[in-house]
């Protein structure tokens, strides 16, 4: 119920989007302090019987499928030496993953939550990474600054993604990538791709991977139901069930039937 409100609020107004996630992620990050909780997405399984396990350390293997989308989106392009930017970067499982995993030279998460950004701060203290706040739709890096701008799972709540591309294209050196990977209702495809194209960035690679995201929906369901009985007041729970896309909620049939898609891409910028 709470659910179907917000998706009709924040299809009326870009504002009213942005306000209702940022409160939303805000609550999030203020009132569950729990270093182990580190992502907030649906997670990936690779399908392909051929495909490598992905060599994990134990203390990151609770978080396998959402290790899995980020290293999907995050090896589009090698990583190493170059100074990378992930955008809405919300509790930092994935900025840390990559920085401690493909060896950038920098690692900078940003996201508009600050309460998100000062949980990061605190949770992860190494070398080369580090987290501030910052509004996708109005970065204040300077132009040329990244080599690539990895981004998962957050553009939906933007207010305006022509605003989002317009920043993503200025703050990244030529050359650079793009790596980018959300969810879409179907209807709203053709419009993402005339945003894409409207960007001036360069599509190199697209991938459908929304078989892939259901598959770790399917896998990490029962995980995540356990984990949501014990943290969250029962007035909240279907709240907190449908943000996860566990079985039965709005999301997770509607990657199944098809009117939702979950794409990947990788864009260069290869006109200034
Ligand atoms: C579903 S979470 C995904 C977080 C992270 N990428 C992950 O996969 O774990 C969406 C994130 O987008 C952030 N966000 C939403 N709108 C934003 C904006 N306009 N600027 C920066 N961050 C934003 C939220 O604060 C939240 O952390």
């Amino acid at each position: 119920m709470i659910a179907k409100l917000v998706i009709r609020l924040c299809q009326f107004s870009p504002y009213l989007k942005r306000l209702i996630w940022r409160k939303w992620y805000d609550l999030l990050a203020g009132h569950y302090q729990q270093r182990d909780w580190s992502f907030m997405n649906y997670g990936y399984v690779p399908l392909n019987p051929d495909a490598e396990q992905l060599r994990l350390d134990e203390a990151d293997e609770p978080n396998r499928y959402c290790i899995q989308l980020y290293h999907h989106v995050a090896s589009g392009v090698n990583l190493k030496d170059a100074d990378v930017l992930e955008i809405s970067s919300g509790r930092g499982g994935g900025s840390y993953y990559i920085n401690r995993y493909l060896e950038p030279k920098t690692m900078v998460g940003v996201d508009y939550s600050e309460k998100a950004v000062a949980f990061c701060n605190q949770s992860y203290c190494i070398d080369g990474l580090s987290f501030v706040t910052g509004d996708a739709e109005l970065l204040s890096f300077k132009d040329n600054r990244f080599d690539v701008i990895v981004n998962v799972e957050a553009s939906h709540c933007y207010g305006s993604k022509d605003a989002f591309l317009t920043q993503v294209k200025r703050v990244l050196r030529k050359d650079g990538y793009f790596l980018y990977a959300d969810l879409h209702g179907k209807g709203n495809i053709d419009t993402l791709y005339e945003q894409l194209r409207r960007s001036g960035l360069t599509l190199i690679k697209e991938t459908n991977i929304t078989p892939n995201v259901l598959e770790a929906l399917d896998l990490d369901n029962n995980r995540k139901t356990v984990l949501i009985q014990q943290l969250v007041p029962k007035v909240l729970l279907n709240t907190f069930q449908q943000f996860a896309g566990l079985k039965g909620t709005t999301i997770y049939e509607g990657l199944r039937s098809g009117s939702v898609i979950y794409l990947s891409f990788v864009l260069q910028k290869q006109q200034p």
